[in-house]
């Protein structure tokens, strides 16, 4: 099959995955309709095409907390990457090393924090949800310093899991959910051989560690889904800064308020987003939201932006609307699903390309000209 571009990836993981993890990735909550808008409505926003401006020279290199990126793109935390290639979280981050931009790790990884961390040049990117077992959060963010990772994401829209019915049909949630994947592995034998065998153990590497036992899938969704803690609330992000003195990003911000209320607490960044798709679905898309918040705070803190990002055509758009930096999750797991590493690499290939093709035709020579003066007026306003 050839591959051009995420979506190419993605029907390429489709044929190689077990059902319930291509489900997985590619599902939202409930109808689905956040996740479609979040492509939609970025595809949506017109560039602005400027021409014979002498394009020769451009750069896509930028600053982010004290960070070097050869573009303004990081991979995003997703749980269970390592089940999607052999030890995925460790080819997804030497991929991203490799490019020279930040690698995420999930809290529910498959690899811990020990194995990738040291795989790698650049410091590592830690996420971390805000649980009930304030002791877990402590060990990790210890673990996570240790490793030397620089930047702490803290996920703060899954309070409560949003429902995901792909989950309960395809066999990652639901009645006989492990006779049920253990059937597609076998249905796979490619996945079941290289990922399912070689790759173990499946185990959430970081949760394995602290609880002192071997985890597993039925802990992903036990485990964690018994331990989000819906009591949340600014003040006790408090006791992370404790705990954390490198930079802080609060990821799932959506409205200018809470945005306000970032700055207002100290964090370093926010991330615009509506998990994917995965949370509440019916909220706006990140490209709708994400204007609104940058008028709000541009410049008092850093804006990263995911949810729909597939290409960098995309990854303009976003930081024309406002983003600093983009983060990319589904698009890199589609290709590290049906490639491994070196489709992690292709794949930001392709989007430093496309990011090259959409600047020069914008007029934009640097990710600083890539302002609101890259869009067609009329479309901005129409997002917001
Ligand atoms: C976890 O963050 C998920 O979206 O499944």
């Amino acid at each position: 099959m050839i591959i051009s571009s995420a979506n190419d990836y993605r029907e390429a993981a489709k044929r190689r995955l077990p059902p319930f993890l291509f489900q997985y990735i590619d599902g939202g909550a409930y109808a689905e309709y956040t996740l479609k808008r979040n492509v939609e409505d970025l595809s949506k926003i017109a560039l602005r095409q400027r021409v014979l401006n002498d394009m020769s020279q451009l750069s896509l290199e930028t600053k982010l907390f004290d960070e070097t990126l050869s573009m303004p793109v990081a991979l995003s935390p997703v749980g269970l990457t390592g089940m999607y290639a052999r030890r995925g979280e460790v080819q997804a981050a030497v991929a991203a090393d490799k490019k020279g931009i930040p690698f995420t790790l999930s809290t529910v990884s498959v690899c811990p924090i020990e194995e990738v961390a040291p795989a790698i040049q650049r410091p590592m990117w830690f996420q971390l949800y805000v649980l009930r077992d304030r002791g877990f959060m402590k060990n990790a963010l210890e673990r996570a310093k240790a490793a030397g990772c620089s930047t702490l994401v803290f996920t703060v829209d899954m309070p409560v899991p949003g429902a995901r019915y792909r989950d309960a049909h395809s066999g990652m949630s639901g009645p006989n959910a492990a006779m049920r994947r253990y059937m597609q592995s076998c249905m796979h034998p490619h996945w079941a051989w290289n990922v399912g065998l070689m790759g173990r153990p499946h185990d959430l590497g970081n949760i394995s560690k602290y609880l002192g036992k071997p985890t597993g899938l039925e802990d992903y969704i036990g485990w964690l889904g018994n331990n989000f803690d819906p009591s949340i609330s600014w003040k006790d992000l408090e006791w992370i800064r404790e705990f954390w003195d490198g930079p802080m990003v609060i990821k799932g911000i959506l409205d200018p308020e809470d945005a306000k209320d970032a700055v207002r607490f100290g964090a370093d960044g926010i991330i615009v987003s509506n998990h994917g798709g995965r949370q509440l679905d019916g909220v706006l898309s990140s490209a709708r939201a994400l204007p609104p918040i940058a008028d709000a705070v541009k410049g008092d803190i850093k804006i990263l932006a995911d949810s729909g990002i597939r290409n960098g055509l995309d990854v303009v758009r976003m930081l024309a609307l406002g983003a600093d930096t983009c983060m990319l999750g589904r698009a890199f797991v589609y290709a590290l699903g049906a490639a491994g590493g070196e489709g992690v690499s292709h794949l930001l290939e392709l989007i430093d390309k496309e990011m090259r093709v959409a600047m020069t035709l914008t007029g934009a020579k640097t990710i600083a000209d890539i302002t609101e003066n890259c869009l067609v007026r009329l479309e901005r306003e129409l997002t917001e």
